[in-house]
């Protein structure tokens, strides 16, 4: 990819003359705001709402804002190479796209949309553990593109092995297990309108894809302890539930087990350094834990031989009052000392975070609730669009801060 800024604005600005304008807006605050527009309230909850009073949310912006780009003038920036390697694979950029559960609520193609996106971009995937959509669908829309797996460890390891099975043979080159989702964090907006989609039969189609999770469909459990009460939103419910199980070949019967089975295994408070003896043992793939904040962690990662790290906070979304994730970086960065890959999320919202990101020491970076946005906004195109003009605000960024590789980028390209 060459020239990706200068020839995104061009694209733009030609066809501007003919009247036309991007799908989505170029800028995040206008793209979160049409993405408020279209989506229900319930949809919206859900993606833009954080733990708490939102302070974490606040604290990654925060973060960013208080970093501020120092520019170098007189450089030949005329040639910019963004490309890298990361864990064998060449990447034209180091922008991947997060794992995003239960895209439904975004727009109907969901992690389809996402994928054929991600290959008409050529930017990785990394296919969620709560997708709407099973990862042998993606994998095929995905094509050759890049992909990696993120995992929820739920309370049977029989399931989180066969996820990892599936995802070898979808072509997954990566296994990213999500340590920060433990249980639900305290997210006042979805608590605030009585609103979990996967009660719903959403974000559960990797579950019900599955031929250990079905297995373990016969088997009774508990009644729940609160019945809700049966009203015209309950029947819409129950019509919603028949509708997943149809998709997933399940009866209605089997759909309400399925989601009472998900709710009864999700997650696994109880997990611990030593579980990752067992993913090591079930799989050869790279393995990367996402949500370290601190570097006593992230040098346990070390000591564990996992191969990587995502310095996350999974957007805020989890623990109210904690750290800005891009403030958890430095520490981390210095216990690793180079010796595995620092990727970076929470909070990226534009090609100049990405640079801020990079710049503090992040070998690569994913995108979140932008992309997100683009779905809601234009579908597929949303959120190819977003992802183009998030690399172009990059390359812009280096060449006009008077760098030329990734390399350029270290932290006397910032202060604060
Ligand atoms: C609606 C939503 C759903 C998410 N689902 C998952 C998920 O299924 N698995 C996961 O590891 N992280 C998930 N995340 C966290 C993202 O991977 C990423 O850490 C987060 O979006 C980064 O924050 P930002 O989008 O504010 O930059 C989700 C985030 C959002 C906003």
């Amino acid at each position: 990819m060459t020239d990706p800024g200068r020839n995104r604005e061009t694209e733009i600005f030609l066809k501007g003359i003919g009247g036309d304008c991007p799908a989505v807006p170029t800028g995040f605050d206008e793209l979160e705001r049409r993405a408020k527009q279209i989506l229900s309230p319930r949809a919206w909850a859900y993606i833009a709402g954080g733990a708490g009073v939102g302070a974490t949310m606040r604290a990654n912006r925060e973060a960013f804002d208080r970093r501020r780009i120092v520019p170098q003038m007189f450089r030949d920036v005329s040639h910019r190479d963004l490309s890298l390697s990361l864990f064998g694979t060449q990447l034209h950029s180091p922008v991947l796209l997060a794992p995003v559960g239960v895209l439904e609520m975004m727009h109907a193609d969901a992690d389809l949309a996402v994928a054929r996106a991600a290959r008409a971009t050529g930017v990785p995937m990394i296919l969620s553990s709560q997708a709407s959509i099973p990862m042998e669908r993606c994998a095929r829309e995905l094509g050759d593109s890049p992909r990696w797996y993120q995992l929820y460890w739920n309370t049977s390891n029989d399931v989180v092995a066969s996820f990892v099975e599936r995802a070898e043979r979808c072509g997954c080159t990566a296994i990213v297990l999500t340590l920060d989702t433990t249980m639900f964090g305290w997210r006042t907006r979805d608590l605030d309108l009585g609103s979990l989609p996967f009660l719903f039969g959403r974000g559960i189609a990797q579950y019900t894809s599955d031929p250990v999770f079905r297995s373990l469909l016969q088997e009774t459990l508990p009644a729940p302890a609160v019945r809700p009460r049966i009203t015209l939103k309950t029947i819409a419910a129950i019509l919603e539930l028949r509708r997943h199980g149809a998709a997933a070949g399940l009866s209605l019967r089997e759909m309400r087990r399925a989601v009472q089975r998900f709710s009864a295994t999700f997650s696994r408070p109880s997990l611990a350094w030593s579980d990752l003896a067992f993913l090591r043992d079930v799989t050869k793939l790279p393995i990367i834990l996402k949500g370290i904040q601190r570097a006593d962690d992230a040098r346990r990662a070390l000591d564990h031989g996992v191969n990587g790290i995502v310095v996350s906070n999974h957007g805020g979304r989890q623990i109210d009052g904690a750290v800005g994730s891009l403030d958890a970086m430095p520490p981390i960065i210095a216990a690793v000392g180079g010796k595995m890959p620092i990727l970076f999320d929470s909070g990226i919202r534009s090609g100049a975070d990405v640079f801020k990101a990079m710049a503090l020491g992040a070998n690569a970076v994913l995108l979140g609730r932008p992309y997100a946005y683009g779905l809601a906004v234009a579908g597929e195109t949303g959120v190819r669009e977003v992802i183009r003009n998030v690399i172009a605000e990059f390359d812009l960024t280096v060449g006009l801060a008077g760098c030329t590789s990734l390399l350029d980028l270290t932290p006397d390209c910032l202060v604060g």
